[in-house]
This record gives C-alpha cells, sequence and structure tokens, in this order.
C-alpha cells in the first residue's frame, strides 16, 4: 500500500496517474479485488477488514487528487509558456490596411457638410412604403415609382431604394430649421456595368422659414461643395424631375477627364451629372405636418464621386474587395 501510495505522489503525467487509479480502484484494481474477498470473511472479522478497505480507499483517492491538482497546475503552465505572445516584438510581415475609396469619399462629403454645420442623420435600411415612397409625393401606381426598382419583402416592407426617406424621419422627429445630411447604403434590383445592387448615397435637407431658403441659396451651396470636391471644374443646373422636389434640378460638371473637351467617360458630351436637387415639393411637407415652411434637398451617389475623384473606370471594381487597387489608398 506505501508503494502504491508513493507512485501516486510521484506520477510523472496525468496518464501515468490514471493508470495508477485504474491498477488500484479500477474494475480489477489492487483494492477492488480485496472488496471482493469480504464474502468469504468470517462474520467477526468483517466489520474491521471493511474498515480498513474503506481506509485505504479513501487514502488512495486523495492522493490521486491531490497529485492531479499538480499536474494539472503543470501542465497548464507548460501550455500558457509554450504559447506566450511577445506583444513587444517587432512584426516585419505586418502589412497595413486602407480605407475603401468609397468610405474615403464618404468622408469627407461629410466632413464637408459637418464644417458647414449639417447634422448626420440615420435611418433603417429596411423601410416601408410611407417612408420610401408615399411621404415622397410617390402615390401608388405612380409611374414616377418605374424609376426605382425596389427588392420587395413579403411582409410588405422593402429595401429602401434611396437615403431620401431619412428626410421625412428626420422632419418628423425634429422641429424646423432642418440642416442634415443622411450617408448610408441603398438597393435596388439592378445589376450592369454602371449598377451594383447595392451602393451608397448622401441625401441633403434644408428646411427653413421662406426668407432663408432659395433656388439661389441651393444653387450656390452645391457650386461650393463641388468644386471642393472636384477642383477647378464648370458646373451646371439642368432643369429635371423628382417627385418630392418642385422645381428639379440635375447638377453636372464639366468632365474631370478631357476638361470639357469630349471624351468616352463623358460620352463626348464635355458633362458629367453628377447630383440630384431641388425646392422641396409642398406635398412633402403636408406628408409631415409642416406649414409656412420652405426647403431644399439634394441627393448624390457616393460610388460615382468616388470614380471622378480616384480616377476609377469600372463601377465593378468597387466591390471586388482587389488589393491591387484598394493597396493604393494607405
Ligand atoms: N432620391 C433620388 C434618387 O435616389 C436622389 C435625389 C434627387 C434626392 C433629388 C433629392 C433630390 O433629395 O432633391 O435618385
Amino acid at each position: 500500500m506505501k508503494e502504491c501510495l508513493e507512485k501516486i505522489e510521484s506520477a510523472s503525467s496525468l496518464e501515468i496517474l490514471e493508470n495508477l487509479r485504474v491498477e488500484t480502484l479500477g474494475k480489477k484494481g489492487v483494492l477492488t479485488l480485496e472488496f471482493a474477498k469480504l464474502k468469504d470473511i468470517p462474520n467477526a472479522e468483517k466489520k474491521a477488514f471493511a474498515q480498513n478497505l474503506n481506509t485505504q480507499k479513501t487514502k488512495v483517492n486523495e492522493a490521486i487528487e491531490k497529485r492531479k491538482i499538480i499536474l494539472e497546475k503543470e501542465a497548464l503552465n507548460k501550455t500558457l509558456e509554450s504559447e506566450k505572445i511577445d506583444v513587444s516584438k517587432f512584426n516585419n510581415d505586418l502589412t497595413c490596411g486602407a480605407i475603401h475609396p468609397v468610405n474615403l469619399t464618404m468622408d469627407r462629403i461629410i466632413t464637408y457638410f459637418q464644417n458647414l454645420n449639417f447634422s448626420v442623420e440615420e435611418g433603417p435600411l429596411v423601410e416601408d412604403d410611407f417612408h420610401n415612397f408615399e411621404s415622397l409625393n410617390l402615390p401608388k401606381y405612380h409611374p414616377a415609382r418605374d424609376m426605382q426598382d425596389t427588392f420587395y419583402n413579403k411582409d410588405y416592407t422593402l429595401l429602401r431604394t434611396h437615403t431620401s426617406p431619412v428626410q421625412i424621419r428626420t422632419m418628423l422627429k425634429q422641429k424646423p430649421p432642418i440642416r442634415m445630411i443622411a450617408p448610408g447604403t441603398v438597393f435596388r434590383r439592378d445589376f450592369d456595368i454602371t449598377h451594383t445592387p447595392m451602393f451608397h448615397q448622401i441625401e441633403g435637407l434644408v428646411v427653413d422659414s421662406s426668407d432663408k431658403i432659395s433656388f439661389a441659396n441651393l444653387k450656390h451651396v452645391l457650386e461650393e461643395f463641388l468644386v471642393n470636391m472636384f477642383g477647378d471644374v464648370e458646373v451646371r443646373f439642368r432643369p429635371s424631375f423628382f417627385p418630392f422636389t418642385e422645381p428639379s434640378a440635375e447638377v453636372d460638371i464639366s468632365c474631370v477627364f478631357c476638361k470639357a473637351e469630349g471624351c468616352r467617360v463623358c460620352s463626348q458630351t464635355g458633362w458629367l451629372e453628377v447630383l440630384g436637387c431641388g425646392i422641396v415639393d409642398e406635398n412633402v411637407f403636408k406628408s409631415v405636418g409642416y406649414e409656412n415652411i420652405s426647403g431644399y434637398a439634394f441627393g448624390l451617389g457616393v460610388e460615382r464621386f468616388a470614380m471622378l475623384i480616384h480616377n476609377i473606370g469600372d463601377l465593378r471594381s468597387l466591390f471586388e474587395s482587389d488589393l491591387r487597387l484598394l493597396g493604393q489608398y494607405k
């Protein structure tokens, strides 16, 4: 017995310890076999015999538990030692990430408008018909809904097709005056060389009393903005149609690639369309319960800006995660 306990105390691994346990307490273990003899022991000696065995069993169990704790601790220390990480060690393979050109552009536009005291607002990507269409003067069956190929969900919600619904949400929760932009992702059922099903927009909205809002004001703000983004460009406003603005305009800049000489990118026109804008339609204000108030709004596609600023020819390359392209923006 003494020998057995010594073996346990000096067991050098958990595996050896487990073998010792089986040898003594297992089905065919030394002690187990001793217990089996109990039935042949004369009654008078039974009690003492059993007590002795139980004491031995307890001793063995205790010794095993004690040794087990020590060996487990040793094993843990060994693992910790072998998996130690030297955080101060210099890693020569360190590759530094870069900010995606779409995010770079987005951040730049956001900062520009924040400096002009515009707040940055957000809205949900899963929208309802009211916020995405109805309240923006796009009633059901209005032909202008065809301008936006919508992803509908089974429960009549939809993936927002533009960031304009954030205008509505902001007007519903705030009182005028409002100066806001809403950057974010939008979704349309469209996939070809110049369209991706998900892309980014930035919406702008300014609401104030009618003496503070004018088309001239809108024109000035956007001209300054576009010159800041694209440098020395001409800016022109073309009459257009959007259901949520009246009058509406599309804004072009002179082609940054050919200096308005005419090239493939501008389809030989010398102009590139970059923005939609206009004076907020009365019906939009009606849908949020605003009265005697004026406003202007604008919306732009961030990918288009990113491509023009960074001279990227193919829209799809912005979504391919090709490090040869993305690595250039460190
Ligand atoms: N929501 C329009 C679109 O997705 C963009 C837009 C145009 C927003 C004119 C505006 C605006 O606020 O005034 O095509």
